[in-house]
């Protein structure tokens, strides 16, 4: 795998590969000694984006220099990209210069396009299809707390049709562990995409309360996903209300729940300003393990150059 364009497209091998180097990375920041300090000296790393970005941005600014290396930012409307230049000639250009890039844009077929035309290690940092860089973090959060994702049960509610859920499915097809998407009937994957999950671990459910029983993780994410405003209406967020991370939710998950947010939150729409401040020191973890997740995203990607 020289690319990550996707969950989709990782094997259950590439996913524990990346979580441990993650996990490394995390422990040796500050040795001056660490194995990944250096692996980047005199690359320099394109990142193109075409929407807003605050972690995912920063941890990537960060880790490559962590690692030796250094971060174009470049955003796609002050791009010829913005003006009509096509993806494949930017690709082939941008592969002559730099040698890696980290891609946020609408369209999974964008990225999956410059990683071809281009020839360089191209990292998917959100499209609407996926959210990889996301979940890589989330699983090194899961294993930081409770010691493996093996056997947890972890429950994805809200907006159940949106990159961040689909990577979950995805994460838990490859990995094997027990996921339940929660949200209403229209914020669920339609019967093609979930004919992709067949091994009987990822569910699919309207039904709040049996969802959420004896969840080892509550995980949401914004309702109105970045690009999707049109799906913005009063009617769909009151049938989302009974999805959100609450009090009375978190006491019918595990007495020692995690709860997770991939971030930005909109307090007192998928999660409660409460539940938000009492976990805000696992929430904010998991935002800091993006530096370290991101750093072993790069650093698998070199290993198999
Ligand atoms: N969670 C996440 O990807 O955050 P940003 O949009 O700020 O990068
Ligand atoms: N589903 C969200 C994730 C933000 C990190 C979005 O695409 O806007």
């Amino acid at each position: 795998m020289k690319h990550l364009l996707g969950i989709q497209h990782c094997t259950a091998q590439d996913l524990e590969r990346i979580v441990e180097i993650g996990e490394v990375a995390k422990r040796d920041r500050k040795n001056k000694n660490a194995t990944n300090r250096g692996i980047l000296a005199n690359q320099t790393w394109a990142m193109i984006f075409s929407k807003a970005s605050t972690r995912t941005r920063v941890s990537f600014e960060v880790g490559v220099r962590e690692m030796g290396g250094s971060a174009i930012y470049l955003s796609s409307k002050d791009m010829q990209l913005g003006r009509g230049e096509p993806i494949e000639d930017t690709a082939r250009v941008l592969g002559r210069m730099v040698h890696g890039a980290i891609i946020r844009t609408f369209d999974q077929s964008d990225v999956e396009t410059f990683a071809e035309y281009s020839g360089i290690p191209t990292i998917n940092a959100l499209t609407d299809e996926e959210h990889p860089c996301q979940i890589i973090a989330d699983l090194l959060s899961i294993r930081e707390k409770f010691g493996t994702w093996e056997g947890k049960k972890i429950v994805f509610l809200g907006d159940g049709d949106n990159n961040m859920s689909r990577s979950w499915m995805w994460a838990a097809e490859r990995l094997g562990f027990e996921l339940v998407v929660a949200g209403p009937e229209m914020c669920l994957p339609d019967a093609a995409f979930r004919e992709n999950f067949t091994k009987g671990n990822v569910s699919f459910s309207s039904d709040v309360d049996a969802a959420v029983a004896d969840a080892d993780v509550l995980y949401t994410d914004v309702w109105v996903s970045m690009g999707q405003e049109e799906l913005d209406d009063a009617g769909r967020e009151e049938q989302l209300m009974a999805f959100q991370v609450n009090d009375a939710m978190l006491a019918k998950a595990a007495s020692n729940a995690m709860v997770l947010h991939c971030l930005p939150a909109y307090r007192g729409k998928e999660i409660t300003e409460a539940v938000l401040e009492a976990r805000a020191d696992e929430i904010f973890t998991q935002a800091e393990n993006r530096l370290h997740a991101q750093k072993g995203v790069m650093q698998y990607l070199l290993s198999r150059g």
